[in-house]
């Protein structure tokens, strides 16, 4: 079994961001832009966009941030949103979610220009995602397909199970691995005998949510294992997945953290130099 390290290709690709941001700055005589906007105090986002600023230092693309108060009214939010949808100087914008209760996300997101949207949530890319264009991608989906890739494992070909329909990462992930050439089954919570399906998976990606759900004996011999979990008990962080369990029986498994998270914010740095030079031309 080989642990996938997605601190060291987080690095590796960072680097490859740092160049370009570089070259985008010499050609336009400008940084890169990434709009970050944070409505209200809550502790985790407020570490969320701190990091994602740091990283923007990090490689060279220029951060504006923006800071509303929790009782913001939705029309602030909106005239915001459109100040810097016509912003020449910012190419990705990104409202950090969730939002305060009174504040409406599906609107906030849809008033995102598309072509602006790094985090690739409005409709219209999630749209073109389903259709096979060019589009911008939601970055832990985009963070796994390198993750995969990294093994040198080809995807083509491949079934690839997809355990949670989330719009952020199940159903995004399942969208790339079959553009990639996989055969992609989508399981979820109510999926009866998820075993069943799981056991069949070249490459599994557990996002559902549940600590160590899948277990040894949900896997089959020699899989890529991507585990997205993110869950908090006791202020310990545990996977989606049973490492012990599983690493035994995978090729390839993405331990929690260090696996997919360290990917999420140097995709959406790429995004956010995708987004620049496509307004380039
Ligand atoms: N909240 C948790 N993850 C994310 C993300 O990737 N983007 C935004 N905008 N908000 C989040």
């Amino acid at each position: 079994m080989n642990i996938i390290d997605g601190k060291k290709l987080s690095a590796e690709i960072r680097e490859q961001m740092t160049a370009r941001a570089a070259a985008y700055e010499a050609r336009v005589g400008r940084k890169a832009g990434l709009a970050v906007v944070l409505v209200g105090e809550d502790p985790a986002s407020q570490i969320y966009v701190r990091n994602k600023i740091a990283a923007c230092e990090q490689v060279g693309v220029r951060s504006y941030a923006y800071y509303l108060p929790a009782d913001a009214m939705q029309a602030q939010l909106d005239e915001l949103i459109d100040t810097l949808n016509a912003d020449k100087n910012v190419d990705g914008i990104l409202v950090q979610m969730p939002l305060p209760k009174h504040l409406d996300e599906q609107a906030t997101l849809k008033r995102i220009a598309p072509d602006k949207d790094v985090d690739g949530f409005h409709a219209v890319n999630a749209g073109r995602l389903m259709q096979g264009q060019d589009c911008l991608a939601a970055c832990t989906p985009s963070g796994i397909i390198e993750l995969i890739r990294s093994t040198g494992t080809p995807i083509a070909g491949k079934h690839a199970v997809v355990v949670g329909r989330s719009n952020i990462v199940g159903k995004p992930v399942a969208m790339l691995l079959l553009k990639n050439d996989a055969t992609v089954t989508i399981c979820h919570s109510k999926t009866p005998d998820l075993a069943s399906f799981t056991r069949q998976a070249d490459i599994l990606v557990a996002a559902v949510g549940r600590k160590e759900l899948i277990t040894g004996d949900m896997v089959k011999p020699g899989a890529v294992v991507i585990d997205v979990g993110m869950n908090r008990v006791d202020g310990k962080l545990y996977g989606d997945v049973a490492f012990e369990s599983v690493s035994k029986i995978a090729s390839y498994i993405t331990p929690v953290p260090g696996g997919v998270g360290p990917m999420t914010i140097t995709m959406l740095l790429k995004n956010t130099l995708d987004a620049a030079e496509h307004a380039e031309r």
